[in-house]
């Protein structure tokens, strides 16, 4: 069991490393001024993020040898890439993962350098520098409508240990060097459209796009990722809470079997008993259906949403969590609350971030001050109405020092803490042309809360 959970431990902090990675590279690509400004950020990142200890980008040269030139590169063996020749041709020196990666349009990677016959030439450098596992992603971007962008060139990762680039890593290292494709010649498009007219123009416009798109699509892939963690982090609880219904029911139909097989069945209680039954099983079959809802890839879309609906859907998920750390839970549902326009799934993403923020909040303070509100008001202004939902808790609180980080990216002050929470919930709220914030309560705790503008 715990070999098991530590199994699991490990997967979970690669997943996060990995994230958090992903995340600072989609960041560099965004901010990129220059090609090998973006290269080496990229390089560094990687490196910087644990899981390699040599990341370089190698581009083709068309002179005799066919070579294939570092122009960026991070970690330490930087003397390594000094000595190092290879190539893109059929020669020798083209036989290992870089010129396979080249020429094949796919990712090569080598699992154990130590006996890996491609590896041959450059094996005792790298065995020598610690290297024991390889990989070379082609940086290429497929695009159903223009075919590919292909950079020529490859990004090299080294690890310490063997079989270190699984599936997963391939795939992730495989989207990462197609962003980095895209971004890249979003940049030569912008250094066209400095010196050319607008043609050019027009197409580094339609990159940076493609790029944004990218962007926004990986931004929907984390709040999902995210989604399904915090998911993860109930389970417990919740497979406790449905637990419960199938027990009863379990008790009930044995009961209806004992009455059956009487001579006079008594058919009240039977009745009686089967209603329960139906009733049990809805209970436990909501849960699901909510909690399969908040697996879903995919948000739905924009519809009229009622926000009450939103706090009914989410509650029964951290429900358990709630009681089982013994927090007394106060609703406070204005009968008047305007209805928003918004993806109710992504709604329902933030309000579970806040409620589990603030279930971990109060963790550490003596049981008899845990205690929580739900409130959901209406505020009508000069604009017209909204609807304002807000989470107050009596935990540990935030300093004021601390107030101005909540909402950063990665901050986090949890053990297991990704700090993605409170980022995810405010992109989702700004998106949503809404608002959230914290502030201190006057006495213990915080109180963080979202408004949205209503329909009129
Ligand atoms: N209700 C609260 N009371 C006090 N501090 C809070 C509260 N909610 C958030 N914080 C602070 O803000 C930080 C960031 O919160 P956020 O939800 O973004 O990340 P997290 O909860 O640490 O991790 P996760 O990504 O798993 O949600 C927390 O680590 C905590 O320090
Ligand atoms: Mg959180």
């Amino acid at each position: 069991m715990s070999q098991q959970r530590e199994a699991y431990e490990e997967t979970l902090g690669r997943l996060r490393r990995r994230l958090r990675t992903l995340y600072q590279c989609t960041n560099a690509l965004l901010q990129a001024e220059s090609e090998p400004a973006l290269l080496r950020s990229i390089c560094e990142i990687l490196v910087a993020g644990g899981e390699v200890r040599l990341a370089w980008v190698g581009y083709c040269e068309d002179d005799a040898e066919k070579t294939v030139r570092p122009v960026a590169q991070a970690g330490d063996g930087v003397e390594y890439l000094e000595r190092l020749k290879t190539s893109w041709g059929e020669m020798e020196l083209g036989r290992g993962p870089v010129g396979i990666a080249v020429r094949t349009g796919h990712a090569c990677w080598v699992d154990d350098i130590r006996t890996d016959p491609r590896f041959s030439p450059w094996r005792a450098a790298a065995l020598a520098r610690g290297y024991a596992s390889c990989i070379a992603v082609p940086l290429i971007a497929y695009e159903a409508s223009r075919g590919a962008v292909d950079l020529r060139a490859t990004l090299n990762l080294y690890a310490a240990e063997c079989s270190a680039f699984d599936e997963h890593a391939i795939e992730h290292y495989t989207g990462l060097a197609a962003s980095v494709a895209y971004a890249v010649t979003a940049l030569r498009g912008h250094l066209a459209e400095d010196l050319a007219s607008g043609v050019t123009a027009l197409r580094a416009r339609a990159e940076r796009k493609r790029a944004e798109e990218a962007l926004q699509q990986a931004r929907e892939e984390l709040a999902h990722v995210t989604r399904v963690t915090t998911l993860g982090e109930l389970a417990a609880s919740i497979a406790h809470e449905i637990n419960q219904p199938l027990a009863a029911i379990g008790a009930d139909a044995n009961a209806c079997l004992h009455w059956l097989a009487a001579d006079r069945p008594d058919l009240d209680s039977v009745r009686e008993a089967l209603t329960a039954i139906v009733k049990d099983g809805l209970r436990a079959g909501e849960v699901i259906t909510r909690i399969r809802a908040l697996l879903t890839r995919s948000s739905v879309a924009r519809g009229p949403c009622d926000l009450t609906g939103v706090i009914r859907d989410v509650l029964p998920l951290v429900g358990p969590e709630i009681r089982r750390h013994g927090i007394s839970l106060e609703m406070s549902l204005a009968p008047n609350l305007p209805q928003v326009t918004g993806d109710r799934i992504q709604l329902q993403q933030v309000l579970l971030n806040l409620l589990m923020n603030a279930v971990e909040a109060m963790r550490a303070v003596p049981p008899v001050r845990r205690r929580m509100v739900v409130r959901a008001t209406a505020d009508h202004r000069d604009d017209g109405p909204w609807a304002i939902v807000a989470v107050e808790d009596a935990g540990v609180g935030f300093s004021e020092a601390e107030a101005p980080r909540l909402f950063e990216a990665f901050y986090t002050t949890k053990p297991g803490g990704l700090g993605m929470g409170l980022s995810i919930s405010r992109s989702i709220i700004d998106n949503h042309r809404g608002r959230l914030w914290a502030t201190a309560n006057s006495d213990h705790g915080a109180t963080f809360q979202f408004a949205l503008p209503g329909m009129p």
